[in-house]
């Protein structure tokens, strides 16, 4: 199966007329908006938070109105992309930039839905992409030495320009580099209580189920 269906199969298998949704933000999860936005326009009555102004603004082109998240009293479902996911359904998310955002919708959210390509399913987290932590740009250098001391390598993320990326957040995002992440766990709890992170992009235990789609056969890998 490749992306689109995998995206359109999550929307039809979870969502519901009458539902909260969660919307991601990525490829994967636009490809999810385009297909519900077609369930809006066959009459489903939908109500939406979003994980990134991006998102929001993709949304708000085909015609979904975003609610504010702090007037909806839950979330039944989301279906956001990932970066890696391991066989627990851990997962580091954040590549795009929106983690925070992503995490504090994912931990609000009954089932998270995640849509990626079966090359990001790994065994140890890790090993393919760096983990995106997002700081205070307050004594962000700082934090990113204290950050470096728990075995990575912090890289600033910035744009094309050379100019340091700010979150929706208005905070800096290090991408820090590690060999493998044999304990997300323990390495949450660690990166988390370092004075200046806001949040990082470890996904522990958030995840529902996984659509993983593969774009050079029609297999689906099933977790
Ligand atoms: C953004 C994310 C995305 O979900 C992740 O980067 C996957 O995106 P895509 O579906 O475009 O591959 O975590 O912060």
């Amino acid at each position: 199966m490749k992306k689109r269906p995998a995206a359109e199969k999550a929307v039809d298998d979870y969502v519901r007329d009458g539902m909260t949704i969660g919307l991601g933000t990525g490829n994967a999860a636009n490809m999810a908006i385009d297909r519900i936005a077609e369930l809006v326009d066959e009459g489903y009555d939908l109500k939406f938070v979003a994980t990134s102004l991006q998102t929001a603004s993709y949304a708000q082109m085909h015609g979904l109105e975003i609610s504010d998240i702090d007037q909806v009293d839950h979330i039944d479902v989301t279906i956001d992309g990932a970066d890696e996911v391991d066989p627990d359904l851990n997962m580091i998310k954040g590549l795009g930039g929106a983690l925070l955002r992503e995490k504090i919708v994912a931990s609000l959210t009954e089932k998270e839905i995640i849509v990626v390509d079966g090359f990001k399913v790994t065994d140890v987290l890790g090993k393919k992409v760096p983990l995106p932590v997002e700081v205070c740009r307050f004594a962000h250098s700082k934090t990113a030495s204290a950050l470096s001391s728990l075995g990575c390598e912090p890289l600033l993320r910035t744009n094309g320009d050379g100019k340091a990326f700010v979150s929706d957040g208005g905070n800096y995002i290090y991408d820090c580099r590690f060999k493998s992440i044999s304990d997300p766990v323990a390495l949450e709890s660690a990166i988390d209580v370092i004075p200046g992170v806001v949040e990082c992009g470890l996904f522990i235990g958030m995840a529902y189920a996984v659509e993983a789609y593969c774009e050079e056969s029609d297999s689906v890998k099933e977790l």
